[in-house]
């Protein structure tokens, strides 16, 4: 029997890696971070000297995609899935802000999009995946059986955000964080191929005034409903 795949979309920072990672513990499903594939392969074009202050040659870029080999590991000691990219961990570095901010025309390039679609399809053949990114359910799992688009407010999302760079141990100010958000959420929403966008049967959630806790009752419970209609095994 095939079970039932979850698709999270929705802007940068508003919690989607947080609430599918809690429904994946929560419903034993694995899930997979697809922005963590975008951030590692722009790691891997800046590690190669080949994205510069956002500067880049399309071809050089389409090339280094058989050269970049991205896969996720899961570590049973802090029970977390981890990037790694050519073998090595990079979950940390592709978290940065640098990568933040040069991430979104990297992951706007066709060739980049169609060979990272095809690796988060194959990852989902089986279903009980959860799934996060920008195009889940419009593109990578049309068929999804749940699927659930996120939103919060600026502030909050700013507030989240900052936290988390400053943890890292990174200097940057509020308004700072803020343009950063809004440039990416424009590059993302205005892309040519599979912008951000809510699918149709996407259930919208705005967190902005959710804590963890509540965010993932709601979730489970449109989760659950979704699941009895569809009569899965969830
Ligand atoms: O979810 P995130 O912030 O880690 O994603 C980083 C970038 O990757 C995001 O700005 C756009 C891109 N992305 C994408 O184009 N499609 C996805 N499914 C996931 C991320």
């Amino acid at each position: 029997m095939k079970y039932p795949t979850i698709a999270i979309d929705g802007y940068s920072s508003c919690g989607k890696s947080t609430l599918a990672k809690d429904i994946a513990n929560a419903l034993n499903y694995v899930y997979v971070d697809s922005g963590a594939m975008y951030r590692a392969f722009t790691l891997h074009l800046i590690n190669k000297g080949l994205l510069k202050d956002g500067a880049y040659l399309k071809s050089q870029v389409i090339e280094e995609l058989n050269s970049a080999e991205i896969s996720f590991r899961f570590n049973t000691e802090t029970q977390k899935s981890e990037t790694y990219l050519n073998g090595i961990n990079v979950e940390k570095d592709i978290r940065s802000s640098a990568i933040s901010r040069q991430v979104s025309p990297i992951s706007a390039i066709g060739e980049v999009r169609t060979k990272m679609v095809a690796i988060q399809q194959q990852m989902g053949l089986e279903g009980r995946v959860v799934m996060d990114g920008r195009d889940i359910g419009t593109v990578v799992f049309p068929n999804a059986e749940v699927k659930l688009f996120m939103t919060a407010s600026n502030d909050i999302r700013a507030q989240r955000r900052i936290i988390e760079l400053h943890d890292k141990g990174e200097q940057i100010t509020l308004d700072d964080v803020k343009k950063s958000l809004a440039q990416r959420d424009y590059q993302d929403m205005h892309r040519e191929i599979s912008p951000l966008q809510k699918a149709v049967d996407a259930i919208e959630i705005d967190n902005s005034e959710l804590t963890r806790d509540e965010q993932l009752k709601l979730a489970l419970s449109i989760i659950h409903q979704r699941i009895e209609t569809l009569q899965f095994t969830s």
